[in-house]
């Protein structure tokens, strides 16, 4: 039997216990897709609202009118949510259990800590002149910090922009520009896998920035306690603001359709775009995902090991957990640090119950061999999930045997930054698993493939993946460019929205996400666009032209392959892919990294001067046999030197 089609049926013994079983699932999912205002109407009661909504969805998917609204006419909090109706039943159980870097560092917060950190804060930010509907940026280590930063944005209305800690002051620069932010909150030092992280520098690099004209305050956590510039017309401490700030602070009442955060993420073209997600259908969304998902019962310990910079950590770290009233745990440091069992360590230590990490996270665990995980036991574990990029049978059934000690369900969830939540994914009590395919749709999902020219294939299939009906916690548009939303989402196929992954659909309908169709890469389960890097590779002295293109790497998923020509009179030379590499790190930041770059004389193009990118892909992945027609190039002889010159591995 091929690893494909091994499956794992839903173990009896959980089904019982579980929140959704197999008759459940299909009964639900049936009710959703015919009745979605009924369904939708039945499941915004999960939040509480301060003025009930009596409309529940309101959605066009016409391109020449894309308008997303649901339960509109509510108002609710979403702090409120996540931490005062908590207060009564559960104020001193943990609401966030944070573990160090350094293992000997943990904190556990309850509900009640929770709720008073984030008011004090809420004040202090109100003090500092923060508004409803400002945009603010947090650029953050994984600190409780950041979740008080984070809710207490929510509380008073202002809107967050979360900005990943591994981003350089460019990217940071760009994201505030963008979201005309006044203020950002950072700490003065991160600290990942012992060692620090210049945070509060990279924030005055930025600021330096001659377009960054808006910021009028940073706020600064005393983290590490490291050397930091300070400016005293603009910096603040974290800590001596909020000391004295009062613990009440009443939450703003928001309209369900009003901001609640914004989210960089890239695209195939151009600068990364702001998605703009909302405060009522995106709660309820992450909420019940988080719920039905992760089966997430009362008492579970729950660990995603995402950072709070990309939409994982916001949906399934922060507003999902807390607005179901779980104990979350949020990890500041990385699997190998102090040694490669550490997952195991602080699973054992905190009695994880649910585990939710990256195919690359446990790719790079397999390649230490069997015994990484050491005399650790994880017997509390009881379910594993998996984000961000296709796993593969091998990693999957690795995880399953070396993490979950073949005990364990894990639920290979797809989705993305554009939808807030979860779509397609098993529930741990209800689905049959196959190790590799993200299974069914959530409920309210509809899922479809269809060819080239947008036709709706049917039956087992491959085909570019769209949904064809709007969920609760899809983002609105992109933050100040709606049109630039309508594009990218709904012109490709009129009507749907375009995922920009493609699938196979098998014989029991089973998904099987197999990645992006655009020229977007995905790196360690970071989503990069090609042709970011390519223009920070242009913008050096150096470079004449440059194509990126992702090729298959054994831990990563895939790589970062560059191909470069360079401008006349420049020479070859290590030392020059040396500070290229650097360059790129210092315009976008380590995560875009190149792992190989191909000095070239020239790229494959069309007469019309267009780079063949699928004849740079297949080179790039060792695939030089069926490069496919090569005639209509411009110099079809290109091709033969970069084969002849390509990157050995
Ligand atoms: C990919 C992360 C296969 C996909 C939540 C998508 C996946 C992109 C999976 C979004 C999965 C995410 N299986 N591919 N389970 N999950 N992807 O915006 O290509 O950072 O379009 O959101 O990651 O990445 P993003």
């Amino acid at each position: 039997m091929s690893e494909q089609q091994k499956v794992y049926p839903v173990q009896a013994e959980f089904s019982a216990k579980a929140l959704i079983n197999k008759e459940q699932y299909q009964a639900m999912y049936d009710q959703s897709v015919q009745d979605p205002e009924g369904f939708w109407s039945e499941q915004g009661k999960r939040i509480d609202w301060i003025k009930p909504y009596s409309k529940v969805k309101n959605v066009s998917f016409d391109n020449h009118n894309v308008d997303i609204k649901w339960f509109e006419n509510g108002t609710l909090n979403a702090s409120a949510n996540c931490l005062d109706r908590h207060l009564e039943t559960r104020g001193d159980q943990v609401a966030i259990i944070w573990e160090g870097d350094n293992p000997e560092q943990d904190e556990k917060i309850t509900y009640r800590d929770l709720y008073t950190r984030v008011c004090k804060f809420s004040n202090a930010l109100k003090e500092q002149g923060v508004r409803k509907g400002d945009v603010v940026t947090i650029y953050m280590p994984m600190i409780p910090e950041a979740a008080v930063a984070i809710l207490a944005c929510a509380r008073i209305g202002a809107v967050h922009s979360v900005v990943f800690g591994g981003f350089s002051p460019d990217a940071i620069a760009g994201r505030i520009v963008n979201s005309d932010s006044r203020i950002v909150i950072t700490a003065d030092q991160g600290r990942r896998g012992g060692k620090a992280v210049p945070l509060k520098e990279n924030v005055d690099e930025a600021l330096t920035h001659p377009d960054v004209k808006t910021v009028e305050r940073v706020i600064v956590v005393k983290c590490t306690g490291g050397d930091i510039a300070w400016h005293d017309h603009r910096d603040v401490w974290f800590h001596e603001i909020t000391e004295p700030a009062s613990d009440v602070c009443a939450p703003e009442e928001m309209k369900a359709e009003d901001p609640l955060f914004i989210l960089y993420t890239s695209g195939s073209t151009g600068a990364p775009k702001g998605l703009k997600h909302t405060t009522g259908g995106y709660m309820v969304y992450a909420s019940m995902t988080h719920q039905y998902v992760f089966d997430y019962q009362e008492g579970d310990i729950y660990w995603c090991t995402a950072d709070v910079g990309w939409i994982t950590g916001h949906s399934y770290i922060i507003y999902g957990p807390l607005a179901n009233g779980a104990t979350t745990l949020m990890f500041e440091g990385v699997p190998s640090y102090p040694t490669h069992s550490r997952f195991g360590d602080v699973v054992d230590k905190h009695q994880v119950n649910i585990l939710y990490t990256a195919p690359t996270a446990v790719r790079a665990l397999m390649a230490q061999g069997n015994d990484v995980m050491g005399n650790t036991k994880r017997d509390s574990l009881r379910l594993l999930g998996s984000v961000g990029e296709p796993i593969n049978p091998e990693a999957w059934e690795w995880y399953h045997k070396n993490i979950g000690n073949g005990q364990c369900p894990i639920v290979d969830t797809w989705w993305q930054t554009e939808t807030g939540g979860i779509l397609i994914t098993p529930l741990p009590g209800a689905t049959d698993l196959k190790p590799g395919s993200a299974t069914l749709p959530f409920f309210g999902v509809q899922p479809a493939l269809v060819d080239a020219e947008g036709k709706e294939l049917e039956g087992a299939t491959e085909g570019n993946l769209i949904l064809k009906d709007s969920w609760p916690g899809q983002a609105r548009s992109i933050w100040g460019d709606h049109e630039r939303f309508v594009q990218t989402y709904f012109s490709t196929y009129l009507g749907s929205y375009f995922t920009g992954d493609g699938a196979r659909r098998d014989e029991d309908g089973y998904y099987w996400i197999t990645g992006r169709v655009d020229d977007v890469i995905n790196v360690s389960g970071h989503r990069m666009g090609t042709a970011e890097i390519e223009s920070a590779m242009v913008a050096h002295k150096d470079v004449a032209e440059a194509a990126v293109v992702g090729y298959p790497h054994d831990i990563k998923g895939q790589g970062i392959y560059i191909y470069l020509t360079l401008n006349e009179g420049v020479e070859a030379s290590d030392d020059l892919r040396k500070e290229l590499v650097k360059w790129v790190r210092k315009e976008i930041g380590p995560i875009a990294t190149p792992d190989l770059i191909q000095f070239s004389s020239g790229l494959p193009k069309t007469r019309s001067g267009k780079i063949m990118r699928r004849i740079l892909r297949k080179i790039a992945a060792n695939e030089c046999d069926g490069l496919g027609d090569t005639s209509t190039l411009a110099d079809p002889s290109v091709v033969d030197s970069l084969i002849d010159e390509r990157l050995n591995r």
